[in-house]
């Protein structure tokens, strides 16, 4: 079992991924500023307040560390409007904890969460490949884009999840306009399967085609906007046609799995699963 540190350890994606960690035997520390909540640590994981952008945090943050989770970061929207902030702990603090492990722990796996941002709006209509060029085209996925080459460059054994639109199997009001097109192809991923994922990266045997995966929800998730517009609105009875879309397509496509699911083995959620799950709970808001 290892001693793993996750940064942004108590985040909607971090508290899950360290008490996932936990269970399966591993001594976690979680990482994360002094201003986030720590009140729900999960049991058996041990709480590390720290700025990822201090040197000093993080080289204590590394002390006696076997792997890293690195999820500390800005998300859309903040980050595509404090470009500042955004590019501060995006991209320099993830040089400031390569340097530190290449400094402390030189043999420490490095689990980075990237974004499909990073290839920006879809180019053509194929699956996309890991190997297809960046384009990003927002702040956001620029950070993500630099921050991506700081960990592949870096020389330690790491592992980039360029992870797709996460979907929460619980009942959200819908955005003021959903990040895509009607006919756009998308491919969300479970919450859950994410976390699968970034857990099984942290000891997976990896292979050169596996140092960077695109993290989707595979063959049943790959959809158009509209027929998940049709599901949701299905679900909350609302007429599709009311649904309000962005203008230009989103950051979103359908994915080449290039051996990924069979490294991590995370995709264990299905699309038809995630809407009984989401239905399960529109039920149990409808009877409270
Ligand atoms: N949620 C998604 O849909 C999604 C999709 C693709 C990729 N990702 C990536 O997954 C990771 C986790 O996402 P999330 O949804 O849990 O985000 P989140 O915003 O819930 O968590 C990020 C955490 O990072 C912490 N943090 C921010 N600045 C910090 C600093 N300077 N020092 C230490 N901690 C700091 C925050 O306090 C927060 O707890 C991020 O890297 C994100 O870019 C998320």
């Amino acid at each position: 079992m290892a001693t793993v540190l996750v940064t942004g350890g108590v985040g909607s994606m971090g508290q899950l991924v360290c008490a996932r960690l936990a269970a399966d035997g591993h001594t976690v520390r979680a990482f994360d500023l002094s201003t986030a909540n720590f009140d729900s640590i999960p049991d058996g994981v041990s709480a590390l307040q720290g700025d990822l952008t201090s040197q000093e945090d993080v080289t204590i943050a590394l002390e006696g560390i076997d792997a890293v989770v690195h999820l500390a970061a800005i998300l859309p929207p903040v980050a595509n409007r404090l470009i500042e902030l955004a590019q501060r702990v995006n991209v320099a603090g993830t040089k400031i904890i390569v340097d530190a492990m290449n400094e402390n722990v030189p043999n420490a796996r490095l689990v980075f969460s990237s974004s499909v941002s990073v290839y920006g709006a879809p180019a053509n209509d194929s699956e996309v490949t890991t190997s297809q060029a960046y384009d990003p085209d927002d702040n956001y996925a620029k950070t993500k884009t630099e921050s991506e080459q700081i960990v592949v460059n870096s020389g330690l054994d790491s592992c980039v999840l360029r992870i797709s639109g996460v979907s929460i199997p619980v009942f959200q009001d819908p955005p003021a306009a959903w990040p895509f097109l009607p006919d756009q192809k998308i491919e969300f991923v479970h919450r859950d399967d994410a976390v699968n994922a970034i857990i099984a990266g942290v000891t997976a045997n990896l292979t050169e085609s596996t140092r960077i995966v695109n993290v989707s929800g595979g063959p049943t998730w790959k959809i158009t906007g509209s027929q998940y517009i049709a599901d949701y609105f299905g679900m909350i009875e609302v007429d599709p046609k009311d649904a309000i879309y962005q203008s230009k397509p989103g950051h979103f496509s359908w994915y080449s799995d290039e051996g990924g699911n069979a490294a991590l083995g995370y995709q264990q959620n299905s699309y038809p699963q995630y809407l009984e799950q989401l239905q399960d709970d529109i039920d149990r808001l409808m009877a409270e």
